[in-house]
Protein backbone atom coordinates (compact mmCIF):
# COMPACT_ATOMS: atom_id res chain seq x y z
CA UNK A 1 0.00 0.00 0.00
CA UNK A 2 1.77 3.46 -1.05
CA UNK A 3 2.11 6.04 1.73
CA UNK A 4 -1.13 8.33 2.75
CA UNK A 5 -1.85 11.26 3.93
CA UNK A 6 -4.79 12.32 5.51
CA UNK A 7 -5.70 15.81 6.29
CA UNK A 8 -9.21 15.75 7.61
CA UNK A 9 -11.76 14.22 9.79
CA UNK A 10 -13.87 13.69 7.40
CA UNK A 11 -11.03 12.08 5.40
CA UNK A 12 -10.72 9.38 7.69
CA UNK A 13 -12.79 6.80 6.35
CA UNK A 14 -14.16 2.70 6.99
CA UNK A 15 -11.09 0.40 7.93
CA UNK A 16 -8.80 3.68 8.81
CA UNK A 17 -10.96 5.54 11.10
CA UNK A 18 -11.76 2.38 12.67
CA UNK A 19 -8.02 1.58 13.68
CA UNK A 20 -7.58 4.86 13.92
CA UNK A 21 -10.30 5.63 16.43
CA UNK A 22 -8.91 2.26 18.41
CA UNK A 23 -5.27 3.66 18.75
CA UNK A 24 -7.10 7.63 20.29
CA UNK A 25 -9.44 5.26 22.51
CA UNK A 26 -6.29 3.56 23.80
CA UNK A 27 -4.15 6.46 24.88
CA UNK A 28 -6.93 8.84 25.96
CA UNK A 29 -7.21 5.69 28.61
CA UNK A 30 -3.74 5.96 29.10
CA UNK A 31 -3.63 10.13 29.51
CA UNK A 32 -6.92 10.42 31.60
CA UNK A 33 -5.92 7.00 33.66
CA UNK A 34 -2.15 8.53 33.94
CA UNK A 35 -3.99 12.39 35.44
CA UNK A 36 -5.92 10.35 37.69
CA UNK A 37 -2.64 8.78 39.14
CA UNK A 38 -0.50 11.79 39.32
CA UNK A 39 -3.32 13.83 40.71
CA UNK A 40 -3.87 11.00 43.74
CA UNK A 41 -0.23 10.68 44.49
CA UNK A 42 -0.65 14.61 45.95
CA UNK A 43 -1.60 12.79 48.77
CA UNK A 44 1.34 10.87 48.89
CA UNK A 45 4.18 12.01 47.38
CA UNK A 46 6.74 12.63 50.73
CA UNK A 47 8.45 15.88 49.84
CA UNK A 48 6.32 19.64 49.20
CA UNK A 49 8.42 19.53 46.02
CA UNK A 50 7.51 16.11 45.01
CA UNK A 51 3.64 17.08 45.76
CA UNK A 52 4.35 20.49 43.50
CA UNK A 53 5.55 17.87 40.57
CA UNK A 54 2.77 15.63 40.92
CA UNK A 55 0.11 18.22 40.48
CA UNK A 56 2.19 19.93 37.68
CA UNK A 57 1.80 16.32 35.79
CA UNK A 58 -1.67 15.79 36.33
CA UNK A 59 -2.47 18.90 35.20
CA UNK A 60 -0.09 18.09 31.96
CA UNK A 61 -1.87 14.92 31.47
CA UNK A 62 -5.21 16.64 31.97
CA UNK A 63 -4.05 18.67 28.65
CA UNK A 64 -3.20 15.68 27.32
CA UNK A 65 -6.59 14.31 27.54
CA UNK A 66 -8.14 17.45 26.42
CA UNK A 67 -6.73 17.16 23.31
CA UNK A 68 -7.91 13.86 22.08
CA UNK A 69 -11.33 15.26 23.29
CA UNK A 70 -11.04 17.62 20.59
CA UNK A 71 -9.90 15.21 18.15
CA UNK A 72 -12.51 12.94 18.93
CA UNK A 73 -15.63 14.99 19.04
CA UNK A 74 -13.68 16.38 15.56
CA UNK A 75 -14.56 12.31 14.56
CA UNK A 76 -18.12 12.81 15.56
CA UNK A 77 -17.15 11.26 18.88
CA UNK A 78 -18.27 11.96 22.22
CA UNK A 79 -15.21 11.51 24.36
CA UNK A 80 -17.97 11.15 27.32
CA UNK A 81 -18.63 8.46 26.71
CA UNK A 82 -15.16 6.66 25.30
CA UNK A 83 -14.57 7.30 28.52
CA UNK A 84 -17.15 5.80 30.37
CA UNK A 85 -15.77 2.48 29.03
CA UNK A 86 -12.65 2.88 30.67
CA UNK A 87 -12.01 0.45 34.06
CA UNK A 88 -10.82 2.80 36.84
CA UNK A 89 -7.34 4.01 37.27
CA UNK A 90 -6.13 1.70 39.51
CA UNK A 91 -7.46 -1.19 37.86
CA UNK A 92 -6.25 0.16 34.62
CA UNK A 93 -2.61 0.19 35.39
CA UNK A 94 -2.77 -2.51 38.38
CA UNK A 95 -1.30 -0.23 40.74
CA UNK A 96 -2.11 0.89 44.40
CA UNK A 97 -2.52 4.55 43.44
CA UNK A 98 -1.56 5.53 47.41
CA UNK A 99 1.88 4.15 47.20
CA UNK A 100 4.47 6.30 46.47
CA UNK A 101 7.04 3.86 45.55
CA UNK A 102 4.89 2.53 43.18
CA UNK A 103 4.15 5.67 41.58
CA UNK A 104 7.88 5.77 41.05
CA UNK A 105 8.50 3.02 39.47
CA UNK A 106 5.27 3.72 37.28
CA UNK A 107 6.92 6.69 36.48
CA UNK A 108 9.64 5.08 34.99
CA UNK A 109 7.97 2.39 33.82
CA UNK A 110 4.44 2.66 32.39
CA UNK A 111 4.34 6.74 31.94
CA UNK A 112 7.79 6.17 29.44
CA UNK A 113 5.98 3.68 27.82
CA UNK A 114 3.12 6.24 26.55
CA UNK A 115 5.44 8.39 25.43
CA UNK A 116 7.14 5.82 22.93
CA UNK A 117 3.88 4.99 21.53
CA UNK A 118 3.04 9.36 20.94
CA UNK A 119 6.17 9.59 19.56
CA UNK A 120 4.90 7.06 16.38
CA UNK A 121 1.18 9.05 17.00
CA UNK A 122 3.25 12.29 16.21
CA UNK A 123 5.01 11.38 12.93
CA UNK A 124 0.70 9.61 11.92
CA UNK A 125 -0.36 9.49 8.62
CA UNK A 126 -3.85 11.51 9.80
CA UNK A 127 -2.37 14.99 10.50
CA UNK A 128 -4.97 16.68 13.23
CA UNK A 129 -3.51 13.73 15.95
CA UNK A 130 0.11 14.15 14.36
CA UNK A 131 0.14 17.85 15.19
CA UNK A 132 -1.24 17.58 18.35
CA UNK A 133 1.52 15.49 19.71
CA UNK A 134 4.53 17.40 20.10
CA UNK A 135 3.36 19.70 22.75
CA UNK A 136 2.22 16.06 24.21
CA UNK A 137 6.28 15.02 23.65
CA UNK A 138 7.65 18.32 25.40
CA UNK A 139 5.96 17.74 28.70
CA UNK A 140 6.92 14.07 28.31
CA UNK A 141 10.11 14.45 29.01
CA UNK A 142 10.01 16.07 31.92
CA UNK A 143 7.64 13.26 33.52
CA UNK A 144 10.17 10.75 32.48
CA UNK A 145 13.75 12.66 33.61
CA UNK A 146 11.88 12.94 36.96
CA UNK A 147 11.17 9.41 36.74
CA UNK A 148 14.71 8.79 36.22
CA UNK A 149 15.73 11.14 39.16
CA UNK A 150 13.32 8.69 41.70
CA UNK A 151 15.06 5.64 40.53
CA UNK A 152 18.33 7.19 41.47
CA UNK A 153 17.39 8.64 44.63
CA UNK A 154 15.98 4.99 45.50
CA UNK A 155 18.67 3.53 44.53
CA UNK A 156 20.67 5.31 47.01
CA UNK A 157 19.29 3.19 50.35
CA UNK A 158 19.57 -0.95 49.73
CA UNK A 159 16.81 -1.85 51.61
CA UNK A 160 14.37 0.71 49.46
CA UNK A 161 16.45 0.06 46.50
CA UNK A 162 15.16 -3.82 46.46
CA UNK A 163 11.97 -3.03 47.11
CA UNK A 164 11.50 -0.84 43.94
CA UNK A 165 13.18 -3.93 42.00
CA UNK A 166 10.25 -6.05 43.29
CA UNK A 167 7.39 -3.67 42.43
CA UNK A 168 9.43 -3.01 39.13
CA UNK A 169 9.76 -6.41 38.29
CA UNK A 170 5.81 -7.46 38.43
CA UNK A 171 4.89 -3.71 36.92
CA UNK A 172 7.28 -4.01 33.80
CA UNK A 173 5.90 -7.22 31.77
CA UNK A 174 2.09 -5.91 32.85
CA UNK A 175 3.13 -2.49 30.74
CA UNK A 176 4.74 -4.57 28.20
CA UNK A 177 1.46 -6.20 27.55
CA UNK A 178 -0.97 -3.05 27.97
CA UNK A 179 0.72 -0.47 26.71
CA UNK A 180 1.69 -1.69 23.54
CA UNK A 181 -0.30 -4.94 22.89
CA UNK A 182 1.00 -7.54 20.78
CA UNK A 183 4.15 -7.14 18.84
CA UNK A 184 2.67 -8.84 15.92
CA UNK A 185 -0.28 -9.92 14.06
CA UNK A 186 -2.44 -8.06 11.06
CA UNK A 187 -3.17 -5.00 13.03
CA UNK A 188 -0.05 -4.18 13.74
CA UNK A 189 1.15 -4.76 9.55
CA UNK A 190 -2.07 -2.69 8.91
CA UNK A 191 -0.87 0.18 10.93
CA UNK A 192 2.40 0.50 9.66
CA UNK A 193 0.93 0.24 6.01
CA UNK A 194 -1.42 2.89 6.10
CA UNK A 195 1.12 5.12 8.31
CA UNK A 196 -0.81 5.61 11.40
CA UNK A 197 2.78 4.39 12.92
CA UNK A 198 6.12 4.10 11.85
CA UNK A 199 7.68 1.08 12.97
CA UNK A 200 6.26 -1.76 14.16
CA UNK A 201 5.56 -2.72 17.86
CA UNK A 202 8.72 -4.99 18.22
CA UNK A 203 11.10 -1.53 17.39
CA UNK A 204 8.84 0.59 19.34
CA UNK A 205 9.36 -1.99 22.26
CA UNK A 206 13.00 -2.60 22.02
CA UNK A 207 13.64 0.85 21.24
CA UNK A 208 11.82 1.65 25.11
CA UNK A 209 13.92 -1.07 26.51
CA UNK A 210 16.81 -0.12 25.32
CA UNK A 211 16.38 3.63 26.69
CA UNK A 212 15.48 1.97 30.19
CA UNK A 213 18.82 -0.57 29.98
CA UNK A 214 21.02 2.63 30.12
CA UNK A 215 19.48 4.07 33.06
CA UNK A 216 18.99 0.37 34.43
CA UNK A 217 22.50 -0.28 34.16
CA UNK A 218 23.80 2.86 35.99
CA UNK A 219 21.31 1.96 39.02
CA UNK A 220 21.86 -2.06 39.15
CA UNK A 221 18.34 -2.52 38.30
CA UNK A 222 17.58 -5.70 36.65
CA UNK A 223 14.85 -6.72 34.22
CA UNK A 224 12.77 -9.71 35.83
CA UNK A 225 13.34 -13.07 34.41
CA UNK A 226 11.40 -14.28 31.28
CA UNK A 227 9.22 -16.23 33.17
CA UNK A 228 7.27 -13.26 34.52
CA UNK A 229 6.23 -12.25 31.33
CA UNK A 230 5.39 -15.74 30.21
CA UNK A 231 2.95 -15.95 33.38
CA UNK A 232 0.97 -13.11 32.22
CA UNK A 233 0.63 -14.30 28.75
CA UNK A 234 3.06 -10.89 27.16
CA UNK A 235 4.21 -12.19 24.26
CA UNK A 236 7.96 -11.86 23.39
CA UNK A 237 9.49 -11.90 20.29
CA UNK A 238 13.37 -13.06 20.05
CA UNK A 239 14.47 -9.72 19.60
CA UNK A 240 12.81 -8.41 22.43
CA UNK A 241 13.77 -11.46 24.65
CA UNK A 242 17.57 -11.26 23.74
CA UNK A 243 17.37 -7.06 25.47
CA UNK A 244 15.82 -8.60 28.49
CA UNK A 245 18.49 -11.48 28.81
CA UNK A 246 20.89 -8.58 28.75
CA UNK A 247 20.19 -7.94 32.13
CA UNK A 248 19.19 -10.22 34.47
FE1 LIG B 1 0.55 12.10 28.82
FE1 LIG C 1 3.31 11.48 31.42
Amino acid sequence: MAAITVHSPQEAQGEYREMLVRLMTRQFYAETATAEVFGRSIACAPTLREKFLAAEFASEEADHSERLCKLFRELGIDPEEVHRARPSAAQFWSLDLDNWLQIAVFNFTVDRAGSHQIMEYRDSSYLPWAMEMGAVLADEEGHYDNGIENLREFARDKAVFAEFQRVYADMLPVTLKRAFGRPSGIDNDYCVAVGLKRHTTEEIVNNYLAEMLGYMRECGLKFPPLAAFDKIGAELLPSTRAILLSNQ
